[in-house]
Formats: C-alpha cells, structure tokens, sequence
C-alpha cells in the first residue's frame, strides 16, 4: 500500500481530486465509491470545481459506503442526505446517480443483499474514496470485522456514536446500528484511495499503514489490496 504525506488538507483534497478527474477522464462512466465524515469535503469540493471547469461527470455513478439504519434521505442526518448535498448536488450529478444502502427498509438483510447486488450490476466500483474511524473503522466496519465480509447490518462503537455525534442536535440521536459495505465489499473495488487529516487520526493511520494485518484496525486490511494508496497530512502521518 503506498502512503503519499502531503504537506496540508487543501493540497491533499487537490491531490485526490486530481486523481479522480483522471480516472473520470479515461473512463467517462467511473463508478466512484463515495464516503462521509469530513475528510472528503475538501475533496468533493475540489472536485466540482473541475466540473465546473469541464469535467464531464454525466456518466458517473456513485455508491456510497453506508448509511444510518432508520434514517432516510429526508433526514438531514442521513448519508443519503448528507451525499446528495456535499458531493452528488455540487457535481450535478442526476439523482438516479448516487447509491446509498437503504436503512429505512423493514427487511434491512434484504437491503444489503439488493445492496450487493447493484454495486455488481453497475460493473463494480473502480475508485473507491474512504476516510478513517479514529478507532481504525472502515466505513462502519468496526473493529472485529472480519476481511471477507460483505454488506450488512452493524452495531455502532460507542467512540464511533460519540465522533459522529457532533453531526447530530443531540448525542442521543445518532443511531446504534447502520447498514455497511463490508470489508470484503471495499476490497473487490478496483483502487482505493484512503484519506485522512488531523491528529486524531494518528492512531489509526499508523495502525493501519504499519501495525498488524488484522480485525483489530478494520483499515489495515487495505494492505491486502493491490491498488491502495493513503494520503495522509502530517499530523495524521505523525505516528509513523
Ligand atoms: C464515519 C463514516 C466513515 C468515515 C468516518 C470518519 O464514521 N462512516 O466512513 O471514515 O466517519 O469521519 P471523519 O472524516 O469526519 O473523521
């Protein structure tokens, strides 16, 4: 897995931004795989303004790594929500274009079976965005996940409720389970680009970029694939 450290976030959201548009460039009907949290905010920014200055995304279609059980797009709080407004809006990407798992379905198993099924039925994603849990989560595949898992139902970590929580009025409001892409899911993505800022995140970049291979740190299983690279700014980078 390579490590790319660059010296601040606006450079790194460039970076990837520039990454993707390529990828765009060469194959006009990319499937992206898209992530939450605010680390790819800069990145879907920078992205957009390279739409606005040409980049033809009509063909793109997006899927997204997870989403709340219980929350629908019509609730802000929702990745279905929070995509549509951060990333699918600004790119002018038609709405039929973003995937996200439904949570809001009575049978949740036969959503991320249906789930599963679309990522496959759009060709696979080719590049896949993705931040880091400060616990070492992958999407919401917390610690414990194991490699081969696929779309499911997860129980949320406390630490995982308390640093999301901030995106909620209350702490009490974030849900305790969501639907996620499992780990096995992001590894059959043909890149993947992991991205992460701050300090916070020290911690788990150096488990994931040099601690053991294993369920500990979901993010470390990145190094079983062929085409990952994390962009790290130096205080994400510092622990290694
Ligand atoms: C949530 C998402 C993860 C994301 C993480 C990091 O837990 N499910 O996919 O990587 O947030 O968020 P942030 O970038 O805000 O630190």
């Amino acid at each position: 897995m390579e490590l790319i450290v660059v010296t601040d976030p606006d450079t790194l959201a460039e970076a990837v931004a520039d990454r993707i548009a390529r990828a765009i460039t060469a194959r006009p009907q990319t499937v992206l795989g898209v992530a939450t949290g605010s680390s790819p905010l800069g990145i879907y920014r920078a992205l957009a303004a390279r739409v606005a200055a040409g980049l033809d995304v009509s063909r793109v279609q997006a899927f997204a790594l997870d989403e709340y059980v219980g929350l629908g797009p019509d609730d802000p709080q929702s990745y279905a929500a929070t995509l549509q407004d951060a990333f699918a809006r600004p790119l002018g990407l038609r709405t039929s274009a973003l995937h996200v798992p439904d949570g809001t379905r009575p049978d949740l198993d036969q959503a991320c079976r249906d789930y599963e099924r679309a990522i496959l039925d759009a060709g696979g994603v080719d590049v896949q965005l993705a931040g880091f849990g400060a616990n070492g989560h992958l999407a919401f595949n917390e610690p414990g996940s194991p490699a081969d898992s696929t779309t499911r139902v997860v129980e949320l970590a406390e630490r995982t409720r308390a640093d999301n929580a901030r995106f909620f009025d209350r702490p009490e409001q974030v849900p305790h389970r969501a639907i996620t892409q499992g780990i096995g899911t992001i590894l059959r993505a043909r890149s993947i680009i992991a991205v992460a800022t701050g300090a916070a995140k020290a911690e788990a970049v150096a488990a994931a970029v040099s601690g053991p291979i294993d369920t500990a740190c979901p993010a470390s299983f990145l190094r079983l694939h062929p085409d990952a690279v994390v962009y790290a700014d130096p205080a994400a980078a510092s622990r290694l």
